[in-house]
């Protein structure tokens, strides 16, 4: 398997053009740790990793990659890979540590810090205001299934915008809903772990409407920034020709994407969910759902492959016909391609972004090296598809991979590695993976077709 990525002129062509960005992603309960420390107080996920048997090998998020102690050494990786983007996230209860809403400077200043940081380095902060991690003191009013967290997200949006303003180039509301509804509060293998179709519903419109309240606030106090969400999910296949499972695989594509993106992008629920969402719609909601967005992050993994199950609701299916990586999740590069035709059929897109992609593997550390070619090639094809999707027109602007850091894989503990770089959980040393060498030099490249490009422009403006 080779161990760099490299591509045909055709396909190097969009990918190095200067409206496309290439970076990496993390997410603030997954890398920061320091669980307790700068007056942060717990979020959902901090509770429920207290739960017996929530979380593979009881692990928890209390030291994760100390990233928060060592974020200047996490600086210096971002600049190492050469990324022109480093998308992150802001853990709420570290800026608004409790239910008087008395904002906590000292937790602001650390992302200040490292947004002012980034900058002087040339990478442009993504920040993400909500990656799951929820305030607990929220959580006991309700949480999600609250309207009044909506505007309380609202709150902690402005507060952060007045903070960071136009330090931050690129705000995303909420990452990934789907996730939140289905897997927080529907199967409950996530924080807060309810089992609860009712609190499913309610939860949706409540998120929807916090993302639409909080682009109005970033709006008035980030005019510069770039505002939207991230959404997530791959193409639906039926398991087989019958009718059931083709009825199925609709249903979850609706339940994956249109549920969220039918509102955001249209201001309108899909009829099946007219009955059980719209009961909490109030007048105006939707026009503020609606309001529009500069891009949409997308974060893509595999695809859906679905059947009608026994009760006659859609199931997903363990399917193998691809090779897998270690979440068990088929390698299908061009369920990306398959998704945004999806989306490119239903709405009226803004530019996309893809805010996440990457793979697991079992990594192995050996002599300061780790060969992960597996990691390599499931990045390489999914560039592919994306530089052929450019290529017939699809506006796609960035290429986010999942992740800087092997971190704290959620219900999934640290089982499971993502990382370009790996990080040795006892002693937290940071090595670069093949993988991480490779995209450097990818970036490398980028940088060098850039700078020769403004050097001709100025030759020519002489
Ligand atoms: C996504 C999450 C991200 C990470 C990857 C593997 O759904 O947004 O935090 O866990 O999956």
């Amino acid at each position: 398997m080779k161990n760099d990525l490299s591509f045909s002129a055709d396909k190097l062509q969009p990918l190095m053009s200067d409206d496309f960005v290439f970076g990496v992603a993390t997410s603030a309960y997954q890398i920061e740790g320091a669980s307790r420390a700068g007056g942060r107080t717990d979020s959902v996920w901090d509770t429920f990793c207290r739960l017996n048997g929530s979380i593979a090998k009881s692990a928890t998020g209390e030291a994760a990659c100390d990233s928060y102690f060592r974020w200047r050494d996490d600086l210096e990786l971002l600049v190492e890979l050469g990324v022109g983007a480093y998308r992150f996230s802001i853990s709420w209860s570290r800026i608004l540590p409790d239910v008087s809403g008395a904002l906590n400077q000292e937790g602001l200043d650390y992302y200040i810090g490292l947004a002012d940081a980034l900058r002087r380095r040339g990478i442009r902060p993504m920040v993400t205001l909500h990656h799951w991690d929820l305030p607990q003191y929220l959580q006991d009013k309700g949480g999600w299934q609250n309207r009044e967290t909506a505007y309380g997200f609202a709150d902690y949006a402005q507060a952060v915008a007045i903070g960071l303003g136009s330090s931050v180039d690129f705000y995303t509301t909420i990452n990934e809903p789907w996730c939140i509804v289905s897997l927080g509060h529907r199967s409950g293998v996530h924080a807060p772990g309810l089992r609860d179709e009712e609190a499913a519903n309610a939860v949706t419109h409540h998120l929807l409407l916090a993302h639409g309240l909080a682009i109005q606030a970033l709006r008035d106090h980030a005019p510069r920034a770039q505002l939207g969400i991230v959404l997530n999910g791959g193409p639906s296949l039926p398991l087989s020709d019958s009718e059931a499972d083709i009825d199925a695989a609709g249903l979850f594509e609706s339940e994956q994407i249109h549920r969220y993106a039918s509102p955001i992008l249209r201001g309108e629920y899909p009829d099946e969910f007219v009955p059980p969402v719209g009961r909490y719609v109030q007048r105006g909601d939707l026009e503020i759902i609606s309001e529009p967005c500069d891009y949409l992050g997308w974060n893509y993994y595999t695809r859906n492959v679905v059947r009608r199950g026994d009760n006659g609701s859609p199931e997903i299916v363990a399917a193998d016909d691809y090779p897998q990586t270690d979440m068990g999740w088929e390698i299908y590069p061009d369920g990306l391609r398959q998704v945004c035709s999806v989306l490119q059929r239903n709405y009226d897109l803004p530019p996309l972004y893809v805010t996440e992609n990457g793979a697991a593997f079992q990594d192995t550390l050996a002599d300061n090296v780790v060969h992960d070619p597996e990691r390599i090639r499931y990045i390489q094809q999914h560039l592919d598809v994306i530089a052929d999707m450019i290529a017939s027109g699809v506006d796609i602007r960035g290429y986010i991979c999942w992740t800087l850091l092997d971190n704290f894989e959620w219900a999934e503990g640290y089982s499971k590695r993502f990382g370009l770089v790996h990080v040795d959980f006892d002693t937290q040393v940071r090595t670069m993976k093949d993988s991480g060498k490779a995209f450097a030099e990818l970036n490398a490249t980028k940088a060098r077709l850039a700078a020769g490009c403004n050097e001709r422009r100025t030759d020519a403006a002489r």
